[in-house]
């Protein structure tokens, strides 16, 4: 595949090609090599997800939709029902790939309730050209509304740091791990333009080290100074005084605000507390689920453990020894400060605040100013 310009030199994760297939920016090979795979069926998706060319919540959820479409064009036949069984089996299989983000299931069943809303124009004119059309659209949506909310989040985000500070952050949850942008990052890029960030720290973040070669990446890419430490630094920069807020992604929030992303997150939580630091989680409101009550729920992704017992392809766990290897953990909601999304920034009691987020409708008569400010 040719590669492909980023725009306004951000690296794209994801491109949807008008001959009918999905090109990914594979994130196992940064910062070393800028190459691309080309996904032209759904299964493709299923494992560039699963191996992690592409990764970050709202990245894999706009690339999950995208792999329904490739699901639904590369139907053959012309049963209305084997269509829509086929692409039943899609979305299992595609969200069956990364358990813990919500944004998975959330695109994936999105995408598969706009196909059923075309069942009866399909059995009335016996083709799916206007479902694969409509499906196609849809992902074009969840794609575009995902860099809109980050810009949002970055917006209001940075209307909570002064000026002059440094932020902590953990993997990456920037343009990479979206469809553009970021949303933690997206929040330090909107505050860096406005002048505010001294530096951000990166933790590492073993055992795929996102922080070390992602974020690390995006920030000095856009000229924002940062500096990379090992997770266990992340004491020492909070005692000596170096960092003034944490600011993190989510892969899936609770309806009572326990916060599941990267492992390692909670250890940053415990920390903040301990030295007075304010602990932001910024998400999208697709990361909000509110069927799970709270993090107790949140299914944790168990990882192969050659990820743990090897670096770069290297061992460095002897042999035959136990390794634990969950991709994610659950901070709870008091350790939390704010939840900052594309509607407001959500703060305790999060058990109320968080669904007036998720159904400002309901809530608000007047649109989410409701929100602000809790
Ligand atoms: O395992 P990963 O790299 O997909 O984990 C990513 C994270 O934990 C991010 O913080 C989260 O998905 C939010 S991305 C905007």
């Amino acid at each position: 595949v040719q590669a492909h310009k980023d725009r306004e030199g951000e690296l794209e994760p994801l491109r949807w090609e008008e001959s009918g297939y999905l090109v990914l920016l594979d994130q196992r090979k940064l910062p070393g090599e800028i190459s691309y795979v080309s996904c032209e069926d759904y299964q493709a998706v299923v494992r560039a997800i699963r191996d992690m060319q592409v990764r970050g919540a709202p990245a894999i959820g706009t690339a999950a939709a995208y792999g329904m479409v490739l699901a639904a064009l590369g139907f053959r036949g012309g049963d209305v029902e084997g269509f829509y069984d086929s692409l039943a089996e899609a979305a299992d299989r595609l969200k069956s790939t990364r358990p813990t983000a919500i944004n998975l299931a959330w695109a994936v069943e999105r995408m598969f309730r706009k196909a059923l809303a075309l069942k009866r124009e399909s059995l009335e004119s016996g083709d799916f050209l206007k479902v694969k059309a409509a499906l196609l659209e849809e992902a074009h949506a969840i794609a575009r509304e995902d860099v809109e909310a980050n810009k949002r989040i970055g917006e209001l985000g940075a209307g909570l740091i002064a000026s002059g500070e440094s932020i902590l952050t953990h993997c990456n949850a920037g343009a990479l791990a979206t469809v553009g942008y970021g949303t933690a990052l997206g929040i330090l890029r909107s505050a860096a333009a406005q002048g505010k960030v001294a530096r951000v720290y990166a933790c590492e973040t073993r055992p795929l080290l996102q922080g070390a070669r992602l974020t690390a990446l995006e920030l000095s890419r856009e000229g924002i100074p940062v500096t990379v430490i090992t997770d266990n630094m992340a004491g020492y920069v909070m005692r000596k005084g170096l960092v003034n807020r944490v600011v993190v992604g989510a892969d899936r929030i609770a309806g009572n605000g326990d916060v599941a992303n990267k492992v390692g997150t909670y250890t940053l939580a415990v920390l903040a507390k301990t030295h007075g630091l304010p602990f932001y989680v910024a998400a999208p409101t697709s990361t909000i689920d509110l069927g799970c009550r709270t993090g107790e729920e949140i299914p944790i992704e168990q990882r192969p453990a050659s990820e743990v017992t090897h670096i770069c392809g290297r061992r460095v766990v002897p042999e035959g020894v136990d390794v634990l290897n969950p991709a994610f953990d659950v901070t709870p909601h008091e350790l939390v400060s704010a939840i900052i999304t594309e509607r407001g920034i959500a703060r305790e009691p999060y058990v109320e605040t968080l669904k007036r987020l998720v159904n400002p409708q309901i809530f608000d008569q007047g649109g989410h100013r409701g929100c602000q400010g809790f």
